[in-house]
């Protein structure tokens, strides 16, 4: 059986879901004829970079084109889509690295198209090309042939030398909302025909979290159980996830200080084989929409040390010991501190600091002061969080669109490279203190340094 997200690859433009700025892209592109001879997709895997490298090849090979789409009836199109024509080669970089295919690639260059009017290759992530085989590409890019084109896909932008870069094309892909996903749920389990909830489907387009591919590999995941009808319940035990009702009553365990039902509970858990991590992430998710929507900020650190959790979790031979030994220390710890969970009262725990900068929800506006959240980095004794502090105390950033970035001048590698690192940390600490900002995206004007700085470079850098 053909895997569902190759059978449902986009056969036009129209079809490609999330990713409008790229049709409309290729759209005026192909009305104007300004085709480029270097194209770079970059964007998270299964967000459609294969799948418009192959429409672009297709449209441009068409014997007979509808617009900017192509016929896929042709034999030209046909071929393309069996992979058997001629002009379009495609290179997988990750499992071929070298000079020779590169270099056969440049040689190859020279023969016009045999069958269509462009040859193109397509060279999928071409950042793991070796030195030799990019300058080598390099070289090709400097004096491509009328004929060619290159479309290098990659999902680490960061790790192509800016050489390559400057001389092509970028065209960014994005993850993929979860309605736009829902809706290509729809289409493909309507053209199988199997009816399936809501709930299913929002459970899927969440676990995907943006990549199209995904959301189809677990969607046949759940069909190849389920037969013609799939329900909530059937989607959350094949994908091994936790209904609402157990992930609540785990947060309130944890809360409420109540370490037999917690250790009941992970009888349970271990016994129906289903993963802890899993039941630790989606109390993360569940404990974000708490914090958001109740500005329950005592809750952030429970968020943070689940984190914690399954870092060690993703490591460990005995799972069960490792689950155990946290979530019942933290349960200690919860018991004396006295937080509620289900509180509209403001916590307990919110220093005068923290109270007063939330206010009213509302999805456009992004609100939040940089230095507060520098000032609770700081007052914070973890080493993460200090090193935090000092990686962004003098930046500057923005806040728009959801998103908080921050901006690292040519001199600040070191400072960028520790922002990286603790991302995730940073993400909850950002949550916590901006309205309306879901995302942080870290910004480095200069060439990264490959290895992550010594201590000795961190502490120069801390006490300078
Ligand atoms: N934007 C999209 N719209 C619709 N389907 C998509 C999209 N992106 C990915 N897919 C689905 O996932 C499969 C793999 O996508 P692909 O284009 O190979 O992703 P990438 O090259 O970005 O990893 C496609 O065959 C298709 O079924
Ligand atoms: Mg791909
Ligand atoms: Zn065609």
């Amino acid at each position: 059986m053909v895997s569902l997200y190759r059978k449902y690859r986009s056969k036009t433009f129209d079809e490609l879901i999330g990713q409008d700025h790229v049709r409309r892209y290729f759209a005026n592109a192909l009305d104007r004829k300004e085709i480029s001879h270097a194209y770079i997709f970059t964007g998270p895997r299964g967000t459609g970079k294969t799948s418009t490298a192959r429409l672009l090849a297709k449209v441009l090979n068409c014997c007979d084109p509808d617009g900017y789409n192509p016929c896929n009836n042709c034999d030209n199109c046909r071929a393309i889509d069996e992979g058997s024509f001629m002009d379009v080669i495609e290179l997988d970089a990750a499992s071929n690295r070298g000079i020779d295919e590169i270099r056969e690639i440049r040689d190859s260059t020279n023969y016009r198209p045999v069958h269509g009017k462009y040859k193109v290759y397509i060279i999928d992530e071409f950042h793991m090309l070796t030195k030799e085989a990019f300058n080598a590409l390099l070289k090709t890019l400097e004096e491509p042939p009328e004929h060619v084109i290159f479309i290098l896909a990659t999902t680490n932008l960061e790790k192509v030398p800016q050489t390559i870069i400057s001389r092509a094309q970028l065209i960014n892909f994005k993850n993929i909302r979860e309605k736009d996903i829902v809706m290509l749920l729809k289409r493909v389990s309507a053209q199988e025909g199997v009816t399936i909830d809501e709930k299913s489907l929002s459970i899927i387009s969440k676990r995907a979290k943006g990549g199209a591919r995904d959301a189809l590999s677990l969607f046949e995941q759940v069909m190849k159980f389920c037969s013609k009808e799939v329900t909530s319940s059937e989607t959350l035990s094949i994908l091994g996830l936790f209904d609402d009702n157990m992930v609540e009553e785990f947060i309130s365990f944890l809360i409420s200080g109540d370490v037999d039902n917690l250790l009941k509970l992970s009888s349970d858990l271990f016994e129906s084989g289903k993963e802890p991590e899993a039941l630790i992430e989606q109390s993360i998710e569940k404990l974000f929409i708490k914090i958001k929507n109740d500005k329950n900020y005592a809750l952030v650190k429970l968020v943070r040390e689940l984190n914690e959790v399954n870092k060690d979790l993703k490591y460990s031979e005995n799972k069960k010991a490792v689950f155990e030994i946290y979530v019942t220390s933290l349960a200690y710890g919860y018991k004396k501190l006295d937080i509620h969970y289900e509180s509209n009262v403001i916590s307990q725990v919110v220093n005068s600091i923290e109270e007063g900068f939330f206010t009213e929800d509302s999805e456009q506006v992004c609100e939040g002061d940089y230095h507060i959240m520098l000032q609770k980095l700081a007052n914070d004794s973890s080493k993460m969080n200090l090193g935090l502090f000092f990686a962004l105390r003098d930046k500057s950033y923005d806040i728009s669109e959801g998103r908080l970035t921050i901006f690292f001048p040519e001199e600040s590698s070191i400072e960028y490279q520790i922002t990286k690192k603790y991302l995730s940390e940073l993400k909850i600490n950002v949550l916590g203190t901006f309205k309306g900002v879901s995302e942080v995206k870290p910004v480095f004007a200069g060439d990264v340094k490959k290895d992550f700085p010594s201590n000795q470079d961190i502490s120069s850098k801390l006490f300078s």
